[in-house]
């Protein structure tokens, strides 16, 4: 049995192999699964799966608050008069208690956190709250906007799901979900009150990633990044492709890599009269340019990666020339 199945998990790896090494380019989805959590949707479990990531033994868990939230033993033992006699009702099984709705809602999303919509609570840095005040761009779509699906680059560059997506993962070939499956899965996706905490249904096409950008601004995205040498350091630009968000150019335009003729590109012909980020960004296609050869990324105080100014002409063409 384990050498048929070792046999099949090696032709399954020799086709996934295959065919990356057919469209060296492409990555194909899904994405990494080394950062955050698995991308599944988890909301038809059993006291089992509970006890997988809360451990076998949880009383030390809930008899500390206790005294944290003073709560007393009959918060949880309750007692039933059943037949003639006191009698405790289940206090093992984690469902008694908590509450999921199968196969809609899980038990994290329905608890008062989440809905309050404090997601960073459990997610931390790697998305920001709604509501806490974070910078969201308000300057119009242009040719690098990303897009949360049906990016207009090349094989579908210029979104998540260019990276994000359904399949199975290379190392485990355990399976990845598609975005919508793990963002809906958890519950928030059935309440009609809280669509527009990821949606805009106003908002035309090539501005919907700003829904998105409630939890996934600017400032979290450019700072999701696997070290990909280990070296303790990350390096905008010189770690490997596709193991997070800044790591590589590909990376860069695995977002941000839409189509220009998307977009129109200024007002009138010839060079000074495009749109000056317009100007600036056709120089990808027409020199080569890389995102970051301008765009520099650095640590602040802070440790977070954020750019250096690129508004000011002079911050790069220092004497006024064309050249930088
Ligand atoms: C994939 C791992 C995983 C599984 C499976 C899992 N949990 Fe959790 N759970 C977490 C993490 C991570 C947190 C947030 C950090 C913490 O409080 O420990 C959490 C938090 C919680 C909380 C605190 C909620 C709050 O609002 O503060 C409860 C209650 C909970 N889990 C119950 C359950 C129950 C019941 C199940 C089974 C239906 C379950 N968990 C399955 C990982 C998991
Ligand atoms: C916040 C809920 C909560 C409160 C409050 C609480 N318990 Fe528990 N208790 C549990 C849960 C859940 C388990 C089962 C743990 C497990 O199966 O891993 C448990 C298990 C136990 C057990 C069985 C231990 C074992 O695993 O064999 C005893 C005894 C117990 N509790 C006594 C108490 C007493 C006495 C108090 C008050 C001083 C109390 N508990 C308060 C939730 C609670
Ligand atoms: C008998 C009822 C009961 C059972 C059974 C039970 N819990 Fe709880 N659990 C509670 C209560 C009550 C709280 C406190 C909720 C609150 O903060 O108001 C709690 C809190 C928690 C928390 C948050 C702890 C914290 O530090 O705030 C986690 C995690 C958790 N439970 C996981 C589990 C898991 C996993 C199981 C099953 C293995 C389980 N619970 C079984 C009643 C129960
Ligand atoms: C109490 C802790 C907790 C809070 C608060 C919380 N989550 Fe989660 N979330 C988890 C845990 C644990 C998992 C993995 C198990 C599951 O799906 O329930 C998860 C899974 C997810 C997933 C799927 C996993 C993945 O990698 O794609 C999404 C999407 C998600 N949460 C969104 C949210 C959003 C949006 C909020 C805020 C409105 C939020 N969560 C608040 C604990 C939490
Ligand atoms: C160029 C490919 C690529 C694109 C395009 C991309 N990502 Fe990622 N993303 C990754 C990789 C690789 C990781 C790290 C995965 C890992 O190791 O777990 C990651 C991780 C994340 C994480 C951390 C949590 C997790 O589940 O791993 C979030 C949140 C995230 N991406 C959101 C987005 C959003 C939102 C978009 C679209 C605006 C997007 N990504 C587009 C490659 C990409
Ligand atoms: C926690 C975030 C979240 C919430 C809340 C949420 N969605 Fe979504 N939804 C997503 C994500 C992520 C996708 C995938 C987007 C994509 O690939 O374009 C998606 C995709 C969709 C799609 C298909 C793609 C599209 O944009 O047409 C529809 C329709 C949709 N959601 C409707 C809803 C409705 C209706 C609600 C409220 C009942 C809702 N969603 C709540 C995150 C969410
Ligand atoms: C209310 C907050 C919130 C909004 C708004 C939101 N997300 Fe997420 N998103 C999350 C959380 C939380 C995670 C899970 C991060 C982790 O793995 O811990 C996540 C994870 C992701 C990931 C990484 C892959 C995965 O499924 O874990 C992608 C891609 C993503 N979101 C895309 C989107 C898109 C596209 C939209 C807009 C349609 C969107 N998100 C809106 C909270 C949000
Ligand atoms: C996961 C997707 C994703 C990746 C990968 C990504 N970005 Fe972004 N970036 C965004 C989003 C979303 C915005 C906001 C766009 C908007 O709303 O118009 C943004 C905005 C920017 C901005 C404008 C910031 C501001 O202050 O307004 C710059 C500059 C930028 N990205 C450069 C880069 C560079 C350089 C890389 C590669 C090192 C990169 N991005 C990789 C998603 C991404
Ligand atoms: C040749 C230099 C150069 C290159 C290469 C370049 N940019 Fe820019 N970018 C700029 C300048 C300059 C601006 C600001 C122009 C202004 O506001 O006058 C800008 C603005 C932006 C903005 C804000 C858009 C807006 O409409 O204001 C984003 C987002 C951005 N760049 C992302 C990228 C990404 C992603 C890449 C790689 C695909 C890239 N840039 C490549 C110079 C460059
Ligand atoms: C973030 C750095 C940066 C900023 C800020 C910036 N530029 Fe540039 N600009 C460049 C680079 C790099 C080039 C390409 C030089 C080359 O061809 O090697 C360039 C090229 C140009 C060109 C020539 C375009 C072409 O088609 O060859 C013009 C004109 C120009 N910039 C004007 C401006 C003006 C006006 C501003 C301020 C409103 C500005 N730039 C701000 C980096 C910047």
């Amino acid at each position: 049995m384990r050498k048929i199945s070792l046999i099949i998990a090696m032709l399954l790896m020799s086709l996934t192999f295959g065919t990356v090494l057919c469209q060296a380019n492409i990555p194909a989805p899904p994405a990494d699964q080394d950062l955050g959590l698995w991308d599944r949707t988890i909301n038809n479990m059993s006291e089992a799966d509970c006890r997988g990531c809360h451990g076998n033994v949880v009383n030390e868990l809930h008899h500390k608050l206790i005294t944290t939230k003073k709560l007393s033993c009959f918060t949880c033992h309750k007692l039933d008069y059943i037949s003639g006699s006191w009698q405790f009702e289940p206090f093992r099984d984690c469902l008694h208690c908590h509450s999921q709705i199968a196969g809609q809602a899980s038990v994290h999303h329905i608890g008062q956190t989440a809905q309050e919509g404090n997601c960073a609570a459990c997610h931390g840095s790697l998305v920001q709250n709604r509501d806490d005040g974070h910078y969201i761009p308000t300057y119009g779509e242009s040719m690098v906007t990303p897009r949360p699906s049906e990016g207009t680059g090349t094989n579908g560059k210029g979104a998540c799901d260019y990276c994000h997506s359904w399949g199975n993962d290379l190392g485990t070939s355990e399976l990845v979900y598609a975005n919508k499956e793990t963002h809906h899965g958890t519950g928030l996706g059935y309440d009609t009150n809280k669509c527009t905490w990821c949606h805009d249904s106003q908002a035309g096409a090539g501005l919907k990633i700003r829904s998105c950008e409630q939890c996934h601004a600017p400032q979290s995205l450019h700072n999701i990044q696997l070290d990909t040498n280990s070296d303790g350091n990350i390096i905008p630009g010189a770690e490997l492709p596709y193991k997070g968000h800044i790591g590589n150019n590909e990376d860069c335009l695995g977002c941000h890599g839409g189509s220009a003729s998307q977009v129109s590109i200024g007002g009138g012909s010839g060079g000074w009269s495009l749109f000056n980020p317009t100007r600036h960004h056709l120089l990808v296609q027409k020199k080569g340019k890389k995102c970051l050869d301008c765009h520099t990324l650095y640590r602040n105080v802070q440790g977070i990666f954020v750019f250096k100014d690129f508004r000011t002409c002079s911050a790069c063409h220092r004497n006024g020339g064309r050249r930088p």
